[in-house]
């Protein structure tokens, strides 16, 4: 059978249609490469912006000191981060009032505080247990707000208490359910509303305003989910988003609300001894909080290698960071089951 000729009409559409493809076809990759171009600059800005905010912001603690007042508030401040925060703080010129559990353990990081060389000004102390905090022991916190209205500068919100180890929900009893609650949530929110009047101040204080820093924990801010620890997670995704709502609440009152959430520190709530570079010392942690205290973001993790741990994470699939997560916890639960039965029956 004889194949027809192309006529010049043919071969015309043809390479009508040739030239319209190539046309799509560059369209298309242009397309392509703007919006490469588009999540490339993105994910450049988040990281140049991670850099500046690690290692180049000026650090705005200086300037709380001068503009909000004298005074700085830490609880949980007797171990641990706390501690951290009230001897980095009392080095920077503050007054430091602490707020903990245990009075000795206040004696003592009152005088050590008062021995720091070079320092000068006030330290004070109010023991409270949070866990079954009263009226009245939020009132000792009102009064010592009453007492210097207008001149506290910072509040640090950052007592806290986690799991004796990893557990199930229903293997945790009652009061330890209740005091993850009153410690982690009901102090957080109580501490705050004592003290806020005198951070505020009155209208004709001039140093009135300032700044409230939440301690979070990256359980709730860069995990998808903390299985066997779900109160503690729970209880800082409260601190979280409280922090959110009062941050915009109080932004024309003067009042700057950010919330720093660590991933690892090595302290006695982690139970980690020695400092590594993915778990810091409290110290390490504190110095690099108090260079990001009352700057923006209003949520942060101030330490850089937790910053590159929590980006990390956000790529992975939240299925695969909840797996491993969970195999985690499951081993840290049994590691220390085998260790309270051999307490046990060490006893016996
Ligand atoms: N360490 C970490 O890896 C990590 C990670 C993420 C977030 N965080 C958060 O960082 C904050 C500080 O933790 P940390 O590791 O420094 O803990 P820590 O070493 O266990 O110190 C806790 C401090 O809080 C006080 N405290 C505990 N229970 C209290 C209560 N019922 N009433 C009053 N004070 C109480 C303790 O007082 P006593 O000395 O009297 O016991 C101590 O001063 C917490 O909010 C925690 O959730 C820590």
């Amino acid at each position: 059978m004889a194949v027809p000729r192309p006529t010049l009409a043919d071969l015309k559409a043809a390479m009508t249609a040739f030239a319209q493809s190539i046309q799509t076809r560059e369209l298309a990759l242009a397309a392509l490469a703007f919006v490469g171009f588009v999540v490339v600059s993105k994910y450049l800005l988040s990281l140049l912006t991670c850099i500046w905010r690690a290692f180049l912001s000026p650090a705005s603690l200086p300037s709380i000191r001068r503009k909000h007042g004298s005074w700085a508030v830490v609880t949980g401040a007797s171990d641990g981060i706390g501690l951290e925060y009230a001897i980095a703080l009392r080095k920077r010129g503050f007054n430091v009032l602490l707020v903990s559990r245990t009075e000795s353990k206040l004696k003592d990081a009152k005088e050590k505080l008062e021995a720091l060389p070079n320092t000068k000004g006030s330290v004070d102390y109010i023991a409270i247990d949070f866990a079954k905090a009263t009226d009245k022991d939020y009132d000792k916190l009102s009064a010592f707000g009453d007492k210097h209205m207008g001149d506290v500068a910072l509040l640090v919100n950052n007592v806290g208490m986690s799991y004796p180890h990893a557990m199930f929900f229903h293997e945790l009893d009652a009061e330890t359910i209740a005091s993850l609650i009153n410690v982690n949530v009901v102090a957080t929110t109580r501490v705050t509303h004592a003290l806020l009047p005198a951070i505020m101040g009155r209208a004709t204080d001039a140093t009135k305003g300032g700044v409230v820093l939440n301690i979070g924990s990256g359980a709730a801010t860069a995990l998808p989910s903390d299985p066997l620890y779900s109160v503690y997670a729970g209880s800082k995704a409260y601190v979280q988003q409280w922090t959110r709502s009062m941050a915009v609440e109080y932004r024309a009152k003067k009042v700057t609300f950010q919330l720093q959430a660590p991933l690892y520190v090595a302290t006695k709530m982690a139970k980690i001894r020695k400092a590594t570079f993915t778990a810091p010392s409290a110290r390490t942690f504190v110095e690099s909080s108090l260079g990001r205290v009352g700057n923006p973001p209003i949520v942060t993790t101030p330490y850089w290698v937790h910053g590159v741990l929590w980006s990390i994470l956000n790529t992975i699939p939240e299925t695969a960071v909840d797996y491993a997560r969970m195999s985690m916890c499951l081993s840290i639960r049994k590691r220390a089951l085998k260790k309270k039965a051999e307490k046990e029956k060490e006893k016996k």
